[in-house]
């Protein structure tokens, strides 16, 4: 049984693969070329534990853009409520037939339980796990920068010498932590800049440069700024600077973007807190690729339910 549940254990090979097949199915995904029958037949059940919009939704089309059935759960509304365990929750849902689990969950680690406990014989894919991975996250985002920087030869590529900087909440970032381990693995150098408060514990030992002058950080001139949103839903009181210092100090606002180089491009996962971590002119302006990542999400989870359900790839045991 195979599955996708982390980054950080993909080799640099594993990695540009997955996001060669999202070029292959890019022009499905994005509705320039009919959906493929790839999986016909094939069902993938999204499981889902904690809200999303985005990757819920992007699997869902994803799925059907290769011709597989999608069931849709979600944990507001269902037998969770009563007290029903992951386990019992996932065998239920295998039992009407799954061959692929999307799971997204508060605790880090329950893709891993999921996809390592024998509970059912389906692929897993990790759609977002406590503070711990989104490795699809992070593949989109990778996929974005691999095309900004090679465009229409980006097949077969890495992101050898690209500079990244990772702003804002990276304590309670899956994103931030899916990023950092698949980035490092493609080549580019990765700064976290953030408060003292939002910097997890251990960090040290990550191959990661931390920062906590936003300011110094733009002088240098990144490549790539991405910014994180902040978690106020997994925020201890006493972690969070106030909103307003954390905009002045943390905050890409319409300065801040203007010193930015040229060709720097601004990233943020979604959802947005404008006027926080980002100001909406600095969110929608043409350096930015936040929809740009949308639509390229798409691309990416066809790739990636292609490789874990034809059994076409090894991918990750
Ligand atoms: N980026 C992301 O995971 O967004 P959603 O929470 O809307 O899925």
């Amino acid at each position: 049984m195979r599955h996708l549940v982390s980054t950080r254990e993909l080799t640099r090979d594993e990695a540009i693969g997955i996001l060669d097949v999202a070029e292959d199915m890019a022009g499905v995904a994005h509705r320039e070329m009919k959906k493929l029958p790839t999986l016909r037949g094939k069902t993938v059940v999204n499981l889902f534990f904690e809200d999303s919009t985005r990757t819920r939704m992007s699997f869902e089309a994803a799925a059907k853009r290769l011709s597989a059935d999608v069931i849709n759960f979600s944990a507001k509304g269902s037998s969770v409520s009563k007290g029903e365990s992951l386990k019992d929750t996932a065998q239920t849902l295998a039992a009407m037939g799954a061959d692929g689990v999307v799971i997204r969950h508060s605790a880090s680690g329950a893709p891993q339980t999921l996809a390592r406990s024998g509970w059912i014989d389906a692929g897993v894919v990790s759609a977002g796990d406590g503070t711990h991975e989104h490795p699809t996250q992070a593949l989109l985002d990778a996929f974005t920068m691999r095309r900004r920087v090679h465009g229409a030869a980006a097949r077969g590529k890495g992101l050898d010498g690209l500079t990244v900087t990772i702003v804002g909440d990276i304590l309670h970032s899956r994103v931030a932590r899916s990023n950092l381990w698949l980035l490092t693995t493609l080549g580019a150098s990765v700064r976290f800049v953030a408060p003292a408060s939002l910097v997890p514990i251990g960090v040290e030992s990550w191959p990661v440069e931390i920062g906590y002058d936003l300011d110094a950080a733009i002088e240098d001139g990144p490549d790539v700024v991405m910014m994180l949103r902040v978690q106020a839903e997994r925020m201890h009181a006493a972690f969070f600077p106030n909103a307003r210092e954390y905009a002045r100090e943390w905050g890409l606002d319409d300065e801040r973007a203007a010193r930015l180089p040229a060709g720097t491009i601004v990233m943020h996962p979604g959802p947005m807190n404008r006027g926080l971590e980002i100001s909406a002119a600095a969110a929608d302006s043409p350096r930015s690729t936040v929809l740009e990542q949308v639509t390229n999400g798409v691309a990416v989870r066809m790739a990636v339910l292609y490789l874990v359900l034809s059994g076409e790839r090894e991918v990750r045991s």
